[in-house]
């Protein structure tokens, strides 16, 4: 009924749709959540308080959102080493204040040119992925120092070289290992002591690293000193490259990237990619990540529907975002990959949109989800599903500046300590091929993000700007592999349907939907969702959902923001 109405009018149900916000935060799953921090001229969110504190630092200063990025990822790669660094990739969306323009960077890892389709097979068949992880074939070329350069030469106001000197000091001094550092390097220990030198630092005489104890990374705070002197060509060229080169070929397990690889990295600007919500624009990263396309399709698919007035305690809304979200995650497998080299359908179609969300109309699970056929500019591919795997680690920065700028930066090494093989330099490499198809064909026919020289594998981070009339109203994002789309999606739902202000939209027990099983989140209400959801006809497993959600919200009267009280993050402003 309420679909047939919006088909009919679906401009005038979006108004009344945002018209029915409640101005309270609904009870029953919302938890009790700290009030949101609040601020009028600038605000970071960032994982560890040592890297909010660099940002801010900056910010207070004067420094735009960029030059705030530069501290803060600087800082993230020492005392967040299991999450991302310079040995990593990123993606990063930016609000520009004086044009009022949007666009995005892509700063992820490429596979290095002698990288084949089997990269990850042996004997024809895919290597378990644990064991394509660890050490050198799953490392892709770093792209984050070469996309924090870029955004501080686009964007950025202060000095460059001023912009390490609080990482330097804690990498020379020693920081404190943080509580949940420490957990996981505890829980690492096996896989962390699979290369001497990451060994050597983080379970010094066999010891994993305790929570409190002094951590000095000399090596990393000669590589900044470096970096801020000279620039990227201090990582990209020069004795830093060869050391990368160096422990990639020398691992137990040998990877194919060359110091050839690693000078030909470059940075793309892409368009932004938006979907219409509620009268917002959700815009976010494009390909060859599938954050922004698939968060824009469950929401587009879910938009027909008034989940406003059905709440977030009535399981018809999280059956609708639920069966929303895996028939896009269909899509995604079927269609989402590097468009460099794989061309894609028009996926954010409204006629097609309307058609998915035509299958929504029903009272229970779908039965079954595949992917749709969505137009084509190209001539239609015959593709199949893709499998591949993604698990914990990752940072998501939100910063809004004095001038207004907004930033929005998710940034990884991929899984928890990546690919385990600390350079010399001092920062962990990446294990981010992993995120490409294993397999480069189902049945004969070609999976889109299968391993091909030179491409970015796929990616789930939806580093998002939320655009209303033309300027930013949130800023937000998050870790969690490809779960990172789920709880975006939710983030973004909570505050814009069911009024939450960031801090509680980020505190909302997680309920996840990608491949048909549903995710509940253990140790909250969540849990009682799961008899009402499998008597829809869904299959549903309590677990721990750790996201690391960080957003700000901007209105007239000010930044309000949130960080996610499943990690160690703050939210500081002025
Ligand atoms: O790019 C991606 O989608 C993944 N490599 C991100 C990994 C991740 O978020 C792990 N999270 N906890």
């Amino acid at each position: 009924m309420i679909f047939a109405l919006c088909l009919l009018a679906p401009a005038a149900f979006a108004q009344q749709a945002a018209d029915a916000v409640a101005p309270e935060a609904a009870t029953g799953l919302a938890p009790e959540a700290p009030a949101p921090v609040t601020a009028q001229d600038w605000m970071v969110a960032a994982a560890n308080p040592l890297a909010a504190e660099a940002g801010a630092r900056v910010l207070r200063e004067g420094g735009s959102a960029a030059d705030a990025m530069v501290a803060v990822q600087a800082v993230l790669g020492l005392v967040e080493p299991q999450s991302s660094g310079l040995g990593g990739g990123a993606f990063l969306v930016w609000y520009d204040a004086a044009t009022g323009a949007l666009t995005t960077l892509d700063g992820r890892e490429t596979a290095p040119m002698a990288a084949t389709p089997t990269l990850f097979q042996v004997d024809g068949e895919p290597m378990g992925f644990f064991d394509a992880v660890v050490g050198g074939l799953s490392v892709g070329t770093p792209g984050t120092p070469l996309l924090m350069e870029e955004a501080h030469r686009r964007w950025g106001r202060a000095n460059w070289g001023g912009l390490f000197d609080e990482a330097i000091s804690l990498a020379e001094d020693g920081f404190a290992v943080s509580p949940r550092l420490a957990t996981l390097i505890a829980d690492d220990a096996e896989r962390l002591s699979s290369s001497e030198a990451t060994a050597a630092y983080f379970l010094p005489g066999g010891t994993p690293l305790a929570e409190g104890a002094t951590l000095v990374n000399a090596a990393y705070a000669e590589t900044l000193r470096a970096f801020a002197r000279d620039g990227s060509d201090a990582f990209y060229s020069g004795p830093v490259a060869e050391g990368i080169v160096a422990t990639i070929r020398g691992a137990a397990q040998p990877g194919v990237l060359t110091l050839d690889d690693l000078a030909a990295y470059d940075v793309v600007e892409r368009p932004a990619v938006c979907a219409p919500y509620r009268g917002a624009e959700i815009c976010g990263m494009g390909p060859p990540s599938s954050g922004a396309l698939t968060v824009g399709q469950i929401l587009a698919l879910i938009e027909p529907y008034d989940i406003a007035a059905l709440g977030p305690d009535d399981p018809q809304a999280w059956r609708l975002i639920g069966d929303a979200s895996r028939l896009a995650f269909a899509d995604r497998g079927r269609y989402m990959a590097d468009s460099d080299f794989v061309p894609m359908p028009r996926l954010l179609d409204p006629g097609y949109l309307a058609e998915r969300a035509a299958l929504l109309a029903g009272d229970d699970a779908l039965p079954e989800v595949t992917a749709g056929t969505p137009p084509w500019d190209h001539a239609a591919l015959e593709l199949a599903d893709d499998t591949s795997l993604e698990l914990p680690s990752t940072s998501h920065i939100s910063i809004v500046d004095s001038a207004g700028n907004a930033l929005s930066m998710t940034t990884t090494i991929e899984n928890g300590f990546g690919s385990r093989l600390l350079a010399p330099g001092g920062f962990l490499l990446n294990n981010e091929l992993t995120d490409f198809s294993f397999r480069t064909h189902s049945d004969g026919v070609p999976i889109a993000n299968r391993v091909e020289p030179g491409k970015r594998p796929r990616s789930s981070m939806s580093p998002t700007i939320v655009m209303r009339d033309g300027a930013p109203v949130m800023v937000v994002g998050s870790p969690g592999g490809s779960r990172i789309i789920g709880y975006v999606a939710k983030t973004i739902v909570a505050h814009l349907d069911w009024g939450m202000d960031v801090q509680q939209a980020i505190a909302l027990p997680h309920l996840v939907n990608r491949f048909g099983t549903y995710d509940l989140e253990e140790g909250t209400a969540a849990a009682a969702l799961a008899e009402p959801l499998a008597a829809l006809g869904y299959e549903t497993n309590i677990r721990g959902l750790t996201s690391g959600l960080h957003a700000i919200a901007i209105a007239a009267d000010g930044l309000t923001g949130g960080a996610d009280p499943r990690r160690e993050g703050v939210a500081i402003g002025e």
